[in-house]
């Protein structure tokens, strides 16, 4: 067959669905699931832009197949929010003023919040080396700074 049977648990949903196997994460979420909130900045893991969390952990979804998750649960950007209430480190972004054009935001805040699930939010500076593989060409970095600090628990 083309397609493979997976079943994801996609922003506390379950999802069965059928994936070619040749399918990125990335491209799954985007063109066939419509979550366009993850971004496609350089599709081979340098920029972040399609940072999402697997399991709980940092993923570049550019990087990855999606038929290797099968039983994974998998959180966009668009699984943060609970109802109208922004998560915190949205929030944090939005109070900080953390983007300029916007489109790195996404993978940035995912990033961030798995970063505090991984805790390895001690010091700025190692805030700052886990947060290297998200770029911002606006160069927001200062704010995106701050508002992780202080979003953080
Ligand atoms: Fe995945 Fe750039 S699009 S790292």
């Amino acid at each position: 067959p083309d397609t493979l049977a997976i079943t994801l648990e996609l922003n506390g949903q379950s999802r069965q669905l059928e994936v070619e196997p040749w399918v990125t994460l990335l491209d799954l979420l985007r063109d066939r699931l419509g979550l366009t909130g993850t971004k496609k900045g350089c599709g081979h893991g340098q920029c972040g832009a399609c940072t999402v969390l697997l399991d709980g952990k940092r993923i570049n979804a550019c990087l990855t197949l999606a038929v290797m998750h099968d039983g994974c649960r998998l959180t966009t950007i668009e699984g943060l929010a609970r109802g109208d209430e922004l998560h915190p480190m949205q929030a944090a972004f939005v109070r900080h003023d953390a983007f300029q054009c916007g489109y790195c935001t996404p993978g940035q805040i995912c990033s961030a919040v798995g970063l505090a699930l991984e805790k390895h939010a001690g010091s700025r500076d190692e805030i700052r080396e886990q947060m290297s593989g998200n770029l911002c060409r606006c160069g927001a970095y200062p704010n995106i700074l701050a508002a992780i600090e202080e979003a953080l628990p």
